[in-house]
């Protein structure tokens, strides 16, 4: 069991909220986890590798837009939004009707040996959509794998090994995206050696430093200290860090590595598998820089945790590798692809970028309102509807505390709203709730979020 977080509900607490939800999206039935989700988490931990840890103690049985509903008929709002991947929420029926008419008609072939019109329809869409001009896409099934390429890619355009990254940055967990990935425990703690020619540079970060004129002479300077600038083949930089807690690129930083990657012909890749799909207010977050990044890595959200992700670049880059350098038995599934056109359309008919800033602007208001009665708030920041607050001990000191971000996790769910924490000390919690929330459960599960922070920090 993963000891960082686990949920352990009195009956008593459940009855009570129940009782009062009774009219409210949250209908909570047992305690948790409930009867039925701990008989499987039990039989769990006998068949499945200890790694793969449970952040939440419970089982779903359904997902509806929002909401979860668990085995044990407990009903919540989720704001963990399967990572990122439910922008759409969960089983949006526009989407699902989309995947099963394609699952009927074939499940596979490998676009490279038959291929099939849903891939080129795909590419067509999104290279409409990415604010690159004349650019071209390949798609492959994870986050990681998507990272993985884009370096391949920026390797054969440029004929250079190296690869620049970002200290706070996730870009994956296969050896190269985890090379780049930038945060020892849990994820790279006895797992090296790594990939050899990856540098890492400080990311700029408003509350805790470095400022984005730091940030950017360090860049600078690693290219005398580190890493000779014309053997780097990519920057890879996440506009808003997901993982690494929600922090922004500030624009002056973001203009800077795209003037040094012009200076010295370094594919300037933006990772959006977080940050993309109109999670931002944007379809991509890098359209709110201006910038035009080289290559841009999307997943997640693009086909509602189907899996799917893909990179969309400068069709010089996409170009470069030789014939079938770049593939993959399972790439560009097009049952997955077939819901990636549907999310495209559940996205642009549902204004669901628009929809992301409304959110947002509701959900910070009411966080800085925290921020002003809680010291422990030390922060509240984000892009759109990726916003995060940060916890700490003493806002002087800002020592962060991992510790009462989970108390108040922990205090959220026990009352019916899942959220999830991130950041590289822990100790921030993350909005990653579908777009498609409605007033009165934004309503609802801001009310649980804000008396979970009050139980947990005047306790
Ligand atoms: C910015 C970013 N890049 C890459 C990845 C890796 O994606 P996946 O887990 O699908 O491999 C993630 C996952 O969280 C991410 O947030």
């Amino acid at each position: 069991m993963n000891t960082d977080y686990s949920l352990c509900t009195t009956a008593g607490r459940c009855a009570i909220v129940g009782s009062m939800a009774t009219t409210k999206t949250i209908e909570l039935r047992t305690e948790i986890p409930g009867p039925r989700s701990r008989e499987i988490l039990e039989r769990k931990e006998r068949v499945v590798a200890d790694p793969l840890s449970i952040y939440l103690e419970l089982v779903i049985e359904r997902g509806r837009g929002a909401t979860i509903t668990d085995v044990d008929g407990n009903t919540f709002i989720d704001f963990t939004g399967g990572v990122g991947c439910l922008n759409v929420g969960h089983s949006h029926p526009r989407v699902v009707e989309a995947a099963q008419e394609q699952l009927e008609r074939f499940s596979h072939t490998d676009f490279t040996i038959i291929p099939y019109e849903t891939y080129v329809t795909l590419a067509e869409r999104l290279c409409d959509l990415a604010p690159i001009e004349n650019a071209k896409a390949g798609f492959f099934n994870a986050g990681t794998e998507a990272v993985e390429n884009a370096i391949k890619f920026a390797r054969a355009y440029t004929a250079r090994p190296a690869v620049i990254g970002f200290e706070g940055g996730f870009h994956g967990r296969t050896l190269l995206s985890l090379s780049l990935t930038s945060k020892t425990h849990p994820y790279k703690a006895g797992l090296g050696p790594f990939a050899p020619e990856v540098y890492r540079v400080p990311f700029p970060n408003d509350y805790r430093g470095p400022d984005w004129k730091t940030a950017l002479e360090a860049l600078e300077r690693a290219l005398v200290t580190q890493v000779a600038a014309e053997t780097v083949a990519a920057i890879v930089i996440e506009p808003v860090q997901g993982e690494g807690g929600f922090v922004v690129a500030p624009q002056e930083f973001m203009d800077g590595v795209r003037r040094l990657c012009d200076e010295h012909g370094i594919v300037m890749v933006v990772d959006e598998v977080q940050t993309g799909f109109g999670r931002t207010g944007k379809m991509f977050a890098i359209e709110h820089y201006g910038v035009e990044p080289d290559l841009i890595t999307v997943a997640k959200s693009i086909a509602m945790g189907l899996p799917l992700s893909g990179v969309i670049g400068k069709a010089e880059i996409m170009d470069a590798p030789g014939d079938s350098a770049i593939g993959g038995t399972y790439v560009g599934n097009p049952v997955a692809q077939a819901a990636a056109l549907a999310v495209l359309d559940v996205i642009g008919e549902e204004d669901l970028c628009a929809r992301a800033s409304v959110l947002g602007e509701t959900m910070r208001a009411r966080m800085e309102s925290w921020q002003e009665r809680f010291p422990q708030i030390g922060d509240v920041r984000g892009l759109g509807a990726m916003l995060a607050v940060e916890l700490v001990r003493d806002p002087a000191t800002k020592e962060p505390d991992a510790d009462i971000a989970t108390a108040i996790v922990e205090e959220a769910a026990r009352n019916g709203l899942l959220l999830l924490k991130s950041g590289i000390y822990s100790n921030c919690i993350r909005v990653l709730s579908p777009l498609t929330l409605t007033d009165a459960e934004l309503d609802e599960a801001l009310g649980v979020w804000e008396q979970a922070v009050e139980t947990a920090l005047t306790a």
